[in-house]
């Protein structure tokens, strides 16, 4: 797989179709649900792939002392604006998360909206659970948040188009290969008569697959949800959420 998430062109080209103003509003929400669903009581958070910092609002909304850790330069300076419009303090670091080292260690540590399995070699995306489970402090919590190998064969079209208020249209095709490993999707963004290509792959995995990994990098006690909010994760679930204590 090439690295196709270090590429600012590509995040910059397709951030209205990814993070719009309601995605915002969703991602707090998901703050407020997930909060509730950890019965968090705990004050430090750490936010894995923050992106341009939905979460790191939501959380530094509720008091929260919260690092936000990305890889792309456009999408950090995305966030630091949105937080310094509202005036919110958090901590926003510009790193590839198999290189960051953490100075402490947290009460939460989140990795959401599908932001795992992106390297090419699974001991690079095993690692990432590992150094959740040791930057957290004991009795922590992580959560996981994707879409998950379930969900995508139950759901996934050979082609699918969404049309934006702004005029922008995006034609999705998304395929499973590598025996249902992979998940590879081509977005083909239609705007202002150019059309824009960005193609993407990255390891899907189902509920067990994840609880098996998490447990191999050390978790004992984890749960499986279906969203946010704690549904049962089931044929209806949109998404599959992990979450597991040290
Ligand atoms: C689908 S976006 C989600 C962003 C954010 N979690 C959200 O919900 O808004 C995936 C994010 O993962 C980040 N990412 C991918 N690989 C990374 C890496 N190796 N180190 C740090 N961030 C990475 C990308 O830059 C991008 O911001």
């Amino acid at each position: 797989m090439t690295q196709w998430f270090d590429n600012d062109d590509m995040w910059r080209i397709f951030y209205d179709c990814m993070f719009d103003a309601d995605s915002f509003q969703s991602a707090d929400q998901d703050c407020e649900n997930l909060l509730k669903l950890c019965d968090f009581p705990g004050h430090n958070v750490l936010d894995l792939a923050c992106g341009p910092g939905r979460h790191v609002a939501g959380f530094a909304r509720r008091g929260l002392a919260v690092t936000g850790v990305d890889l792309s330069g456009f999408l950090l300076n995305q966030a630091a604006q949105h937080i310094d419009k509202e005036g919110l303090d958090a901590t926003l670091v510009h790193a590839d998360l198999l290189r960051y080292e953490p100075q402490k260690t947290f009460d939460l540590i989140t990795n959401l909206f599908s932001s795992f399995g992106y390297y090419e070699n699974p001991k690079d995306n095993q690692q990432v659970l590992n150094n959740a489970y040791r930057w957290l402090k004991p009795g922590g919590q992580f959560v996981l948040d994707v879409f998950s190998k379930e969900q995508a064969a139950m759901h996934i079209e050979p082609v699918h188009c969404t049309e934006y208020d702004n005029g922008d249209v995006r034609f999705e095709r998304p395929l499973l290969i590598d025996n249902m490993n992979v998940y590879a999707n081509e977005w083909i963004l239609v705007r202002e008569g150019q059309a824009y290509r960005w193609q993407y792959q990255h390891f899907i995995y189902s509920a067990q697959e994840l609880q098996g990994r998490l447990e191999k990098a050390g978790f004992d006690d984890i749960h499986i949800y279906g969203s946010m909010c704690g549904d049962d994760y089931d044929m209806e679930s949109t998404r599959l959420v992990l979450v597991a204590r040290k």
